[in-house]
């Protein structure tokens, strides 16, 4: 199962960025874990701070891989263009955050990717990574919704 992880916006900044709030592992750090996690899964990550650059990785993801797994940081709150890709994307595309955004300040609490994501995962550090590609797995397995 090949299956792309994106991160968007100042998440190459983990490590460094507000540790009580996102943790202390680098992106990298996160992206080792998950390929010791799921050593049968074949995890390709971009990370880019541009928007453009992960509109383009979703209009072109079915071609390489079978589902997406997104951290938009805070696009998340805004980006309309985010979302339509998200939505053209004939993939299963599943939300994550480190944090829980729900708890966090008022203009986190709307995700206007949540609505068309297949599910979101938020607040449980790294491990929001984990249970996503546990879901994306089991999604992928049943090929059903
Ligand atoms: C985040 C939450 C967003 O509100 C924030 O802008 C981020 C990170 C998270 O993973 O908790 O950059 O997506």
């Amino acid at each position: 199962m090949k299956i792309l992880v994106l991160n968007g916006p100042n998440l190459n900044m983990l490590g460094i960025r507000k540790p009580e709030i996102y943790g202390i592992d680098t992106l990298d750090a996160i992206n080792t874990y998950l390929k010791k996690k799921f050593p049968d899964l074949d995890l390709e990550f971009f990370q880019s701070n541009t928007e453009g650059e992960v509109i383009n990785k979703l209009h072109f993801a079915h071609k390489s891989y079978q589902g997406v797994v997104i951290n938009p940081g805070a696009w998340s709150h805004y980006s309309l263009a985010l979302r339509d890709a998200v939505e053209s994307c004939i993939l299963p595309v599943i939300e994550v955050h480190l944090s829980n955004i729900a708890s966090r300040e008022e203009f986190r609490h709307i995700s206007v990717i949540s609505p068309v994501a297949e599910g979101t995962i938020s607040g449980f550090g790294r491990y929001s990574y984990v249970l996503a590609l546990q879901a994306m797995v089991d999604r992928l397995s049943k090929k059903e919704k």
